[in-house]
């Protein structure tokens, strides 16, 4: 894991949208793996800003989200669908045929749909770039805490812990799902790269489980040690129970010098 510790959250969402910019210009055809949550809301205002500005084009991309609520349909204010067009895709010159989330209406076998969600993502030739925030809880996509390592696109059940995190989002009267089809934990471990975004003081345990605790589907991002590519971006707070922190500094400018000597090497 390369964990990159920023002094605050605009800054962990900059340094994300560079590494969606760099995606975008090197791949004719990019796919990238999105998430929603209050998180990366800032990294997209910095794409519809890249995208005004610098003319950063998304009419090539492909995009799966992670995740979707069972129980309300693409046109509730409440759907990840409706969150992924008013804070992206509305912005950008992005083809929304070409955006995909893990969607099971009404009637329709979830098992199916879980397999037809993979089996799309395999025919785009797999997720380039995942983005990724965490839960408290530990929780990537809604792959809750004893989430199976290997599992892939299916419903899940949400905590309570989860509920009552997001229920900041739901008016008192309104309607909160606790079911969610999300990628599973094997899913998004399938990506190229991972780029997990984390801020905020009340992220700092579920941070320090993922880095320096035991693999454990107790804390599901753990399971990011068992990636090749997986970028840790941190603001301070998130950070703030990280014992090695000193470490990460050190080890991103070494980085930072073989970069300037060889030259930025991804591999997407
Ligand atoms: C969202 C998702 C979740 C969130 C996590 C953090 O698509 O998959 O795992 O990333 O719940 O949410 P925020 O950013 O609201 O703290």
């Amino acid at each position: 894991m390369q964990v990159i510790i920023f002094d605050d959250a605009q800054q962990v969402a900059a340094n994300a949208a560079e590494w969606v910019a760099e995606l975008i210009n090197k791949k004719p055809n990019p796919v990238l793996g999105l998430a929603t949550g209050s998180t990366p809301i800032s990294l997209y205002q910095q794409l519809v800003n890249k995208h005004q500005t610098d003319q950063l084009s998304f009419k090539n991309v492909i995009s799966f989200n992670l995740d979707e609520y069972l129980g309300i349909d693409a046109n509730n204010a409440q759907s990840y669908r409706h969150f992924m067009n008013v804070h992206l895709f509305d912005h950008v010159d992005i083809d929304k045929n070409k955006t995909y989330l893990p969607i099971c209406a009404q009637g329709e076998n979830p098992r199916e749909q879980g397999l037809a969600y993979e089996e799309k993502i395999k025919q785009a030739n797999g997720v380039d770039l995942q983005i990724l925030g965490i839960g408290a809880n530990g929780h990537i996509g809604f792959n809750e805490p004893t989430s199976s390592l290997a599992s892939r696109t299916r419903i899940k059940t949400l905590t309570q812990q989860t509920l009552t995190d997001n229920s900041r989002l739901f008016d008192d009267n309104e309607f909160q799902p606790t079911l969610a089809m999300t990628m599973g934990i094997a899913t998004i471990l399938d990506a190229r790269y991972v780029l997990l975004m984390a801020t905020g003081e009340n992220k700092a345990q579920a941070v320090k489980n993922m880095v320096a605790g035991p693999l454990s589907a107790m804390c599901p991002a753990s399971a990011l040690q068992m990636h090749e590519n997986a970028i840790v971006l941190l603001d301070k707070a998130a950070a703030s129970q990280l014992d090695d922190q000193e470490y990460y500094q050190w080890a991103n400018d070494q980085n930072i010098k073989i970069n300037q000597e060889f030259g930025l090497y991804h591999n997407y």
